[in-house]
């Protein structure tokens, strides 16, 4: 039976243009999608993505260009949707917090927790980041600045709704420390509970008066008030399946208990995610999520992309320098998921030429070229599992039938897409070592025909299990793979990776 799985990125804010982390969680959580739809056994698989679109920083960003909020997000949006198609993403919705079936969720989710007395109104005083949106209370601030961004606080007086996260908190320890899988990495797993047991939760801020900022989804149960960006946000991951949607037109079923409820997020957002949220949905009486992993940052020479910086990379043009599938296989090999990574050119250049130039494409080439001159192009039939091969040859035979399950179990307990690649490439390794080591030329001289045609047709076992294993993490050279050596006539065309030269300096 195929299990049931759901996968969400976050939700971008459409403020200004995605960039290279967008596309990271994007780029992860489609590898996992196209994983479980295609291997194993052909999973139900729901993979969701969207934008974040009220709020402040959207609201200014407009404001900034003269449009009105709403003019600015169908403006924006549009530039996430076109990269998705362009790095084939293979989502299967995008929610945008502007739709209506995600403002009747919001408002229904506040006006249940309201109802059961976890909402009360109150006067605020104090600090406030405003380019955060965040309240902080005195004990966490030093010298005016706000702990996050360090920029200048402001300080306010208003009247809003607070939401009672402490009083979900010895429940949400408790839930940690029952699902070792429930907040991943390991590290960032302890990192929220060292938090949660050392601090206890203030009350969250869920309003923002209508005065301040207009621009935000109005809270059922008070006119002068819309909702506070990330508890809208949060909600996207329920709305946009059909949680509270009373013609339940969406899919409401991919928030049932049989799911496989997966979400990827950056390790800047955990907080709202294993925090915030979990006990939004405690609140609400409806499941939790299965998994909440947090992945690293690309850095730029160590340094934090940004505006102000000038170092933000544009995807669009990576993938425009390199293709769509070099930039996805430099994303998840580079750097193991949940570490930061050091993102340059060069260090692309590096992978390229090494394991997809020299390993992968040298692999695939010289077999195409050997079954051309030596078998005129058609591939020889042989069952490698009924062949008796020297040590290397049986060595590979093992070693590609065990893949599947190798890689699978990297991915499925970890996310561990740069493992699962190096378990991939061990194949390409050895494989292109046995060609090496056998010498076909020899075997043609000596007129070794059996043996030949054994050693080619493992070759190409070897590779086709090696481009069904790349399919998830580069779908289109699988399938250019599968063009030249899956049928029973081989399709040479050109190499796959021609190498890049770079100048020396
Ligand atoms: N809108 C919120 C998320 C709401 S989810 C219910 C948000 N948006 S964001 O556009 O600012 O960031 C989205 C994601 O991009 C976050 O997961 C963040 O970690 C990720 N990244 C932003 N910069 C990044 C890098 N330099 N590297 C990797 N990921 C990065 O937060």
């Amino acid at each position: 039976m195929a299990n049931k799985f759901y996968i969400t990125t976050p939700i971008y804010y459409v403020n200004a243009s995605p960039h290279i982390g967008h596309s990271y969680t994007n780029i992860a959580a489609d590898t996992l999608a196209r994983y479980h739809r295609k291997i194993l056994g052909g999973d139900n698989v729901w993979f969701l993505t969207g934008t974040d679109e009220h709020g402040q920083k959207i609201q200014k960003a407009a404001d900034e260009l003269k449009l009105s909020a709403g003019e600015f997000v169908d403006r924006m949006v549009l530039q996430f949707k076109d990269l998705w198609k362009k790095l084939d993403i293979s989502n299967d919705d995008f929610i945008r917090t502007t739709e209506d079936r995600h403002i009747s969720a919001v408002q229904k989710a506040l006006q249940i927790v309201y109802e059961k007395g976890d909402i009360y109104e109150d006067k605020y005083e104090g600090s406030y980041c405003t380019p955060c949106e965040t309240f902080w209370p005195q004990s966490q601030v030093t010298g005016n600045l706000c702990p996050d961004c360090k920029r200048e606080l402001e300080q306010i007086s208003e009247t809003n709704f607070f939401f009672k996260l402490s009083k979900y908190q010895d429940w949400l320890i408790k839930h940690i420390r029952d699902n070792p899988s429930f907040i991943k990495p390991e590290s960032r797993r302890n990192e929220v509970l060292s938090f949660l047991l050392l601090n206890k939760l203030e009350p969250l801020c869920i309003s923002r008066p209508k005065e301040r900022l207009s621009w935000g989804i109005p809270l059922p149960f008070s006119q002068k008030h819309v909702t506070y960006v990330w508890f809208d946000a949060l909600i996207n991951y329920i709305s946009a399946v059909g949680q509270f949607d009373a013609q339940n037109i969406y899919r409401s079923a991919w928030w049932d208990k049989d799911v496989r409820v997966v979400h990827l997020v950056g390790k800047d957002i955990l907080r709202h995610h294993a925090i915030y949220w979990p006990i939004m949905l405690k609140a609400l009486e409806i499941r939790q999520p299965d998994t909440i992993f947090a992945h690293g940052w690309w850095m730029i020479n160590e340094n934090k992309m940004s505006k102000s910086r000038g170092n933000v990379v544009n995807p669009v043009e990576m993938v425009d320098k390199f293709g769509i599938d070099v930039y996805r296989y430099f994303l998840l090999r580079d750097v193991p998921f949940g570490l930061d990574g050091s993102f340059s050119e060069e260090a692309i250049i590096k992978r390229f030429n090494g394991d997809l130039a020299n390993d992968l494409g040298n692999l695939i080439y010289r077999t195409l070229t050997m079954i051309e001159k030596y078998y005129s192009g058609l591939i020889p039939e042989l069952d490698i599992y009924k062949t008796k091969y020297d040590a290397s040859g049986e060595h590979i035979k093992e070693k590609i039938k065990n893949l599947r399950q190798e890689v699978s179990a990297l991915l499925s307990l970890n996310n561990d897409f740069s493992l699962a690649l190096e378990k991939i490439w061990e194949c390409i390794g050895i494989t292109n070592k046995y060609v090496e080591e056998t010498k076909p030329w020899n075997l043609v001289k000596e007129a070794r025909a059996e043996e030949l045609k054994a050693f080619i047709r493992l070759l190409v076992d070897a590779i086709r299990k090696i481009s069904e294993e790349i399919f998830a993490f580069m779908p289109k050279t699988a399938e250019a793979i599968f063009q030249q050596l899956g049928g029973k006539e081989i399709m040479k065309g050109n190499p796959l990776f021609p190498r890049i030269e770079t100048k020396k300096k």
